[in-house]
């Protein structure tokens, strides 16, 4: 097999906020990758960093009361620590305040106003702050909201620069038909088509009304413009490899295998930087791979409401190489994910210490009992198993490649049980005794099959691959990929080394409320005066409120209310009713739109500001502040509390 440059990418990520699950996933999927490829040879170049221009980094400077530099040195710090300590084996950290940057992007810029793709006019329209993009009316709901988080937008009116992005179109749309793997996987490659056949409008990308970003080049003589921050950032994946900026360059691994993305994020990506790159005579990416959502227990993650994933404590609780296969495994990519510590135990349990660590114990075990850890065997009986093994290894490239990881474990998996079987079915405890040159086979048989998953495993679980390596006395190298993998080699003599088990079990947190409860039903009550008053209701009373599950679709501020937000909730009726709720200081957009709440359901509508409501929302208010009452997990919209 021929080395390739793999170039793999993650987004940069804003410096408002420090990491939370979802950067943890880009960026590990990215490095699985990475020492992947290496493994296969490849020569490879896995780029990360930061986005540190644009208003809301500003804003954000601002509320903290530093500049925006102290404010993005401060954050990207933190990102980049957590890199090093999560070993993510990135090449470059770029942060888009590094002059080479700014270079490389001004000199990008200049090139496309020499294409002609430049030109100058008035933008008036809306913009959304912390999405950092432009909606035409039509795009926002309810005429003010944006359709990607909720919030609230702005509208813009200032002298812009435009990019001739509907020039593109055609081009586009040809790209997309040709390339069928452009944008992984499928189904968002048909929500990206929909999008550019729906019309392309030329892009603004300079904005006035701040400067907190690249100047444009000085020859224009446009002090007052600052370039837009999705230009600045996407422009990022050439000017790390040396584009435009002189610097020992590495445009030999242009074009990018695989940039990763979310989903929020796969537009900017699939749309706009192809264009750019257009625009720039330079080749397009081979793979844009979006991946989906994380919550947290059935929920959206926010952090007013404290369930933001923190993975440098997951880590520090669960270990690394759990983490990073719960990732890997849990969710096909392309799909939303859900987050739970009771998930990443049964994975933690089931999968790494009942198979994998299991299948492992066992080989050492019997390995110490009977042959005092030395064993040796060139005997072929295994054949059918082994055939069965290889077939499932030819599939597994492909599968880390298209992205389909998830596979590639449950495949690796299968290979684990036909050893676990196999063990089972060969019953050596018996053998033992009659045919040691059999179990001495079994063991040479398992103890390849280990080393093989090793080295397969080793992108996944780094740390413990290795560990398992170093106990069956092997590397884990590009050679030794080649020859166990590709070649099949077999190791015909062992001398193993005895380790710890490599995943002890977690047990499960025990749920605090069912135990509580359990004691109070095994004493004897205390009457409750509550229960004895004349405000008791009976059941029949209670029924004749209707509650009901509802969905926020949309959000809007009412003007002259700081208390109150206009919702649109979906109650599975004909159209989402209209609700006011004096919810506006405990929650941010973002944490309402598309989440579910319990609402009351046949409540005569009232007037509140003018304005009708057409329900009312559950909250539970005390000293603290104010929380909705949700169901625990997602239920079908219009489903009755009762
Ligand atoms: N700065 C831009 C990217 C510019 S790339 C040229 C940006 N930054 S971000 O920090 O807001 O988001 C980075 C990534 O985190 C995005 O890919 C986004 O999809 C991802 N996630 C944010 N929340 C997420 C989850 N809850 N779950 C999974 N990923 C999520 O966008």
């Amino acid at each position: 097999m021929s080395c390739k440059n793999i170039y793999i990418t993650t987004p940069i990520y804003y410096v408002n906020d420090v990491a939370h699950i979802g950067h943890a996933y880009t960026t590990i999927i990215a490095d699985a990758i990475t020492k992947y490829s290496k493994l296969l040879g490849h020569r490879t170049f896995l780029l990360t960093g930061t986005d540190e221009h644009g208003q809301k980094i500003e804003q954000s400077a601002k509320k903290n009361g530093k500049t925006p530099q102290e404010y993005a040195d401060e954050i990207s710090a933190t990102f980049r620590n957590l890199w090093n300590d999560f070993k993510i084996e990135y090449d470059y950290f770029i942060r888009t305040t590094d002059e080479n940057h700014k270079i490389g992007v001004q000199n990008a810029f200049r090139k496309m106003v020499e294409n002609g793709d430049i030109y100058k006019d008035k933008y008036s329209g809306n913009y959304c702050v912390s999405c950092e993009a432009f909606f035409s009316d039509t795009q926002l709901i309810d005429g003010v909201a944006c359709p990607d988080c909720g919030k609230v937008t702005s509208v813009l009116e200032e002298e812009s620069y435009f990019f001739k992005l509907s020039k593109y179109s055609e081009r586009l749309l040809n790209h997309y038909k040709n390339n069928p793997e452009f944008i992984l996987p499928q189904s968002k490659r048909n929500e990206v088509i929909a999008f550019v056949e729906g019309g392309l409008k030329d892009l603004s990308v300079s904005r006035t009304t701040f400067d907190w970003g690249i100047k444009l080049p000085t020859e224009m003589n446009e002090n007052s413009h600052v370039l837009y921050v999705w230009l600045d950032a996407l422009l990022n994946y050439i000017t790390a490899l040396g584009y435009g900026n002189n610097e020992n360059s590495k445009m030999e691994f242009w074009p990018a295998k695989l940039h990763l993305v979310g989903k929020d994020i796969l537009r900017f990506h699939a749309i706009y930087w192809p264009a750019f790159l257009m625009s720039l005579e330079l080749p397009l990416p081979h793979h844009i791979g979006a991946h989906g959502w994380w919550t947290r227990d059935g929920q959206k993650m926010s952090k007013s409401v404290g369930n933001v994933v923190k993975p440098r404590e997951v880590v520090e609780t669960y270990g690394l190489d759990a983490f990073r296969y719960f990732l890997l495994r849990e969710v096909p990519f392309g799909q939303d994910g859900d987050f739970s510590e009771k998930a990443l135990i049964n994975r933690i349990n089931g999968d790494l210490s009942n198979s994998l660590g299991n299948i492992l114990n066992r080989l050492l075990g019997m390995a110490d009992k009977y042959f005092s850890m030395k064993f040796s065997s060139n005997s072929d009986i295994f054949k059918n198993e082994e055939n069965e093994i290889l077939k499932i290894i030819s599939n597994l490239e492909d599968y880390m490649f298209k992205l389909q990881i998830h596979k590639y474990l449950e495949d690796i998996w299968e290979i684990l049980s036909i050893g676990n079987r196999l063990i089972q079915n060969s019953e050596p405890w018996k053998k033992i005794k009659t045919n040691p040159a059999e179990v001495e086979a079994l063991l040479n048989f398992i103890a390849n099959l280990l080393a093989k998953v090793s080295i397969l495993l080793y992108s996944i679980t780094p740390d413990s691959s290795k560990e398992m390596a170093k106990s069956l006395g092997i590397e884990i190298s590009a050679e030794t990929y080649d020859k166990f993998i590709r070649k099949n080699e077999k190791i015909e003599s062992f001398e193993l080394k005895m380790i710890p088990p490599l995943f002890p079990r977690f047990e499960e947190k025990k749920n605090e409320t069912i135990e509580t409860k359990t004691e109070i039903v095994n004493n004897e009550l205390e009457p409750l005066e509550e229960l004895n008053g004349d405000g008791l209701i009976g059941i029949d009373q209670f029924t004749k409120t209707t509650m009901k599950i509802g969905k926020i679709v949309a959000i809007d501020e009412v003007a002259k209310s700081k208390k109150l937000y206009k919702l649109r909730v979906d109650l599975g009726e004909k159209r989402p009713r209209q609700i006011l709720a004096g919810i506006r200081e405990f929650y941010k957009p973002d944490e309402l739109l598309n989440t579910q709440v319990c609402v009351v359901a046949n409540l005569q509508p009232a007037k509140l500001m003018g304005l009708v409501s057409e329900g009312m929302i559950l909250a539970v208010k005390d000293s603290e502040g104010l929380s909705l009452v949700r169901p625990e997990r997602e239920r079908k919209l219009g489903s009755k509390l009762s």
